[in-house]
This record gives structure tokens, sequence and C-alpha cells, in this order.
């Protein structure tokens, strides 16, 4: 039996996994992704901690491929075009260069269309044919799955969610420039940045954040501090809540999906997030749709689904 190595590439890390037919992933590893702004030294870094595992099932005869879910990946053709939260810009053709520096055949797909993959295979959406897969991490991901196949569209590019505006006149992305998209507000990055701003204009509710420099503040911390009972922390989720709430109301009336399914690091605040994005995608729908989406948390492991999603594009290869 060959075997599969599946690569999750995210903004801040890489992971991978060596997978088998049944979707057991054996060996794991991560390199970070932020530090290696020069793509030929990502290649090595990845290849100098992917080749010792290789060696230990055997060699390179005994895997089948190298499937890759990556940031603005496109299917089409295999390549990472114009990425805001990778560290390479432009135009990357990067199943190919994965193919000829491990000399194995490799196929690329979106980040969040693997893990909707992953998910359906394996996880949370096993047996359903319509649901939003929606990645809560650096970013703001998506795969939409719709009569049991993922959508990629014309251009291969369908599902890049995390980029609609939620705000007209909203916080200024980053990197995209846009103004007031899902992604500036609920990836980990957004909430980080909402903490930011509301400690800056509520000095007086005295949270526990205001103790900690602006660069120690993640989704983390924000969250140590709601279990706490921080006021200020716990309004940050709700906020986040509010606006990914409205989100989720606007993609269920676009593709009538049974579930919406929510994974990746932000997702460790649980209930904090949960209960106001329900709430607030409730209020937003049409009647008809009104209590019938399921809101729910991957079932796989953080960044099983994804490694799983993309190793699963490896058996498709010849
Ligand atoms: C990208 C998506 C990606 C998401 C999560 C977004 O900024 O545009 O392609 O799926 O981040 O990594
Ligand atoms: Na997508």
């Amino acid at each position: 039996q060959k075997l599969a190595i599946g690569i999750d590439i995210g903004g801040t890390n890489s992971v991978f996994g060596i997978v088998d037919h049944r979707g057991v992933i054996t060996y794991r590893g991560a390199i970070s992704t932020k530090k290696y702004t020069d793509i030929n030294e990502y290649l090595d870094a990845l290849y100098d901690a992917i080749a010792p595992i290789i060696e230990q099932v055997g060699g390179r005869d005994y895997i089948h491929g190298i499937g890759i879910g990556a940031p603005n990946g496109n299917y089409y053709n295999g390549s990472i075009e114009y990425a805001p939260n990778l560290p390479w810009k432009g135009f990357i053709p990067l199943a190919e260069l994965v193919q000829k520096r491990f000399g194995i055949s490799a196929a690329l797909t979106n980040d969040a269309n693997a893990a909707a993959v992953g998910e359906m295979t394996y996880g949370a959406a096993i047996g359903m044919k319509d649901f939003i897969m929606i990645t809560l991490g650096t970013g703001v991901g998506s795969g939409i799955v719709i009569d049991g196949k993922v959508v990629y569209g014309h251009d291969g590019f369908a599902g890049e969610l995390g980029h609609t505006i939620t705000i007209p006149g909203g916080r200024k992305h980053w990197s995209t420039g846009a103004e007031g998209s899902l992604e500036t507000y609920a990836s980990a990055t957004g909430v980080r940045l909402t903490a930011l701003e509301f400690l800056a204009k509520y000095p007086e509710k005295n949270s526990l954040l205001a103790h900690y420099s602006p660069e120690e503040i993640d989704s983390r911390l924000i969250y140590d501090c709601a279990i706490q009972g921080d006021i200020l922390a716990k309004e940050v989720f709700e906020y986040t809540g509010k606006i990914l709430g409205l989100a989720l109301a606007n993609f269920v009336m676009f593709s009538s999906p049974e579930a919406i399914v929510l994974f990746g690091g932000l997702m460790k605040s649980g209930d904090y997030i949960l209960n106001p994005t329900k709430e607030h995608m409730e209020k937003h729908l049409l009647p008809i749709f009104q209590n019938k989406v399921k809101i729910i948390k991957s079932e796989l492991n953080e960044s099983d689904a994804a490694i799983l999603g993309a190793s699963a594009l490896v058996w498709e290869l010849k």
C-alpha cells in the first residue's frame, strides 16, 4: 500500500503528515512559513523536514504523491497567486516546485477547500452533500461544497469568502487594502486588532489585557482573559461573532447549506465566539432559513482536516 504526504501551508506555520489509505496520519511535523521569505529557502526547509520521514517509511517508492493545501491555492494550475498572508508575492507554481524538489508527483488546492474535503471524508461533514467550511486562522478561508463537490468556479478561485465585505468602509486589510473584509475581523489576526482597538477605546473597563504589551496579545491570551471573567475580552469575541454571524447569514442564503463547519485556531475560543455567531446569523436570515442550518465545530484535530484533505488529492494522481 502506497502512502500520501499531506501538507497544510498556513500563514504562520506549515504542518504535514504521512497518511495512509484509511486516512490515518502517522508521522507529523511542522516548519515555520513566516520565517522563509524566499520561496527557495522555504522549499529547502520543507524538504529537510520531510525527507527523513520519507526514508523512515522506506523511501520515495512508497509515496504515491504529495498533496498541498495552501492559502490562495488554485487546484486548476497547482499554483498560489497573490496570497495576502504568505511571505511570497505574485504567482508561485508551488505544486511544480515541490514536485521538482522532492522527485514525487504533487497536487495543490486551496487550504480551506482541502479542509472541506478532509471534513467530508473523515470528519464532521461525513454524509453531507451541501455545507460550507470556514477556517478561522491567520486568515479566513472557506470551502463551499454543493451537491457533494467542492465548488472551484471558472478560474478556480471560488470560495474566497474571507475577503467578502462585512463592514463597508471598515477596517483596512493589512495586505489587500480592502476595507471591512470578514478576514480583518474574524481571523485570529482580526481578533487581536479588535482587542487592541477596544483597549484604546475603553480604558475604564480595566481589562487584564492592559497588563500585556501589544506584541503579547493574541487570540489565545484574549481567550484566557475571557475565562477569567474579563469583560473586554468577552466583548471582543461578541463583536467578532456579530460580524461572523452576519457573514454566515449571507453565505447561507447564497447556497442553502445543511451546515456550516468551523475550524481553525480561533475555534479554541469555543462558545465565546460560537454563541454570538449563531445568534447573529439567525437574526439576519430570511425566515425560510431560520433554525435550520447547524453551525458545528470540526471533529478533526487541529490541522488534521487540511492535512487529510490535501492528502486526498494524492489518490487522484496518476
Ligand atoms: C486566503 C484564502 C485562504 C485563507 C485561509 C485567505 O486570506 O485568501 O485563500 O483559504 O486566507 O488561509
Ligand atoms: Na476556498
